[in-house]
């Protein structure tokens, strides 16, 4: 074996229980009670912690073009921060110039990612314009590993926003190839009206950055999200909603799965846990994301459809933009590039919800990790602990505390949505394909040692 995770406390979806971990060329090949080591096995003390799969934090946008500029993260600081956090995977987001195809959208983006990133990577497709050209790419998509597919309700200004019945064929059509489609599900026409009625310099004046929340109320996604589901109902085909943060849409989507739809829910760390008030006074702006976040009730309702198996993944929508790129606003609610920091914090804010008793350990590496394995497509490689999966693995202390400081962190923006905020629980050590890529909150991993990881069909079932 080339190295043994020795004396930790192993912690699956499922399971909880001490044992020792052997890793030979990047895979799992044995879990037991006292593996021995010969002169040249590496041993790894995780005595006294938790042994867990790597994080897959599958929404992030690093390199981004969006809002007038481009997501700070790159693939080389993403990566890292994600790799110090505990993240051994990320699966970003291959969107459509419209006129392009998607394997070139796909090819280009990977040769942005390739040689640059220390973690796994996966790619979704992004489809700004559906054409008969695109229909026809969703086979040979799917079985060239990329299975996921978001289309956008909003984001006309983009290019990016698509047609209801562009949406329903994308079901239709991924559902042939075992495909899915990820939606963006907010109302545009609904922003339109709201953002006409407050778009003047009296109400920005009086509300600043608070009128983009005014102007995105619950009713902006509970709208989209209703047709959304009416679609899946129709066409048999899978959905995805990526980012939900009100509680309406976890009760839609509870309601939905109730009667057997192929819906599936993610939220993120954001709607759990910040809430509007964030966007009054001077840095206000700095909070603006989209979805925006709500009440901290819809904060309670979405820890409960997680914990209740309503809402089945948590990711980030890391979309970083720093203070510089932010102030572009300028004062103006509809300019704001939206987005935040995120996989870097993505672990110790799950497992603060542990501590916090709003969901269980198990759930956690569920919705972290396992699920967003299953519904990508790519269990048992990832997101678990059994002989054959990748050695992708991250050895949790539990007791240590950390202040969130963005000064401390990987990530390239200079501010945190969480600064000052102390937590219990952090990532000491996480190892890619066997590999150590982080030791306490710093990354050590190699560039380019990341690899793209081709999927197998998305949409799986996921509790
Ligand atoms: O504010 C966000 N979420 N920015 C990234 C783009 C998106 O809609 O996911
Ligand atoms: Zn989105
Ligand atoms: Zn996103």
């Amino acid at each position: 074996m080339d190295s043994i995770i020795k004396g930790g406390t192993i912690v699956t979806a499922y399971e909880k229980y001490v044992a020792d971990i052997g890793i030979k060329d990047g895979k799992i090949v044995t879990i037991g009670a006292n593996l021995t080591s010969n002169g040249n096995t590496e041993v790894i003390d995780a005595t006294g912690k938790l042994v867990m799969p790597g994080m897959i934090d599958g929404h992030v946008h690093l390199s981004l073009p969006f809002g007038g500029t481009v997501s700070a993260d790159t693939w080389i600081t993403g990566t890292r921060a994600a790799a110090a956090g505990g993240v051994t995977m990320l699966i970003d987001f291959a969107i459509q110039k419209p006129g392009d195809t998607l394997v070139e959208t796909i090819r280009k983006r990977r040769e942005e990612a390739d040689g640059d990133v220390y973690i796994d990577y996966g790619l979704h497709g992004g489809i700004a314009k559906w054409t008969d050209d695109i229909k026809a790419e969703i086979g040979p998509m799917c079985r060239d590993g990329v299975t996921s597919f978001k289309m956008f309700m909003i984001y006309r200004n983009e290019g990016w926003l698509s047609t209801d019945p562009s949406i329903i064929a994308g079901l239709e059509e991924t559902k042939k190839h075992g495909g899915m489609i990820q939606v963006h599900a907010e109302s545009m026409d609904l922003i339109d009206s709201l953002q006409t009625a407050h778009h003047n310099e009296a109400e920005m004046k009086e509300h600043g950055a608070y009128l983009h929340t005014m102007t995105r109320p619950n009713a902006t996604e509970f709208e989209a999200v209703q047709r959304a589901i009416t679609w899946a109902e129709y066409t048999g085909g899978t959905l995805y909603f990526v980012h939900l943060s009100t509680k309406e849409s976890a009760d839609m989507v509870r309601q939905a799965r109730k009667k057997g739809l192929n819906v599936i829910g993610e939220t993120c760390p954001q709607y759990l846990y910040l809430d509007d008030e964030k966007f009054r006074g001077e840095n206000g702006h700095l909070f603006g994301t989209c979805p925006q976040i709500k009440k901290p009730e819809d904060g309670e309702k979405l820890w409960e459809a997680l914990d209740d198996q309503s809402l089945s993944v948590v990711g980030t929508d890391t979309c970083t933009f720093n203070t510089e790129q932010k102030a572009l606003w300028k004062g103006d609610f509809t300019k704001i590039p939206f987005g935040m920091p995120g996989s870097e914090l993505m672990l110790p804010l799950l497992y603060e919800g542990v501590s916090e008793g709003k969901i269980n350990l198990h759930r956690m590496v569920e919705i972290g990790s396992t699920n967003p394995a299953k519904v990508f497509g790519m269990y048992p490689q990832k997101g678990a602990l059994l002989p054959g999966s990748d050695a992708d693995i991250v050895i949790f202390d539990p007791e240590k505390e950390m202040t969130v400081d963005y000064r401390d962190m990987e990530t390239n923006c200079d501010w945190s949505p969480y600064q000052g905020k102390t937590m219990k629980g952090v990532a000491s050590m996480t190892l890619l394909r066997g590999k150590i890529i982080a030791k306490d909150g710093k990354c050590v991993g190699g560039q380019g040692y990341g690899q793209f990881i081709k999927r197998g069909p998305s949409g799986n079932f996921v509790k």
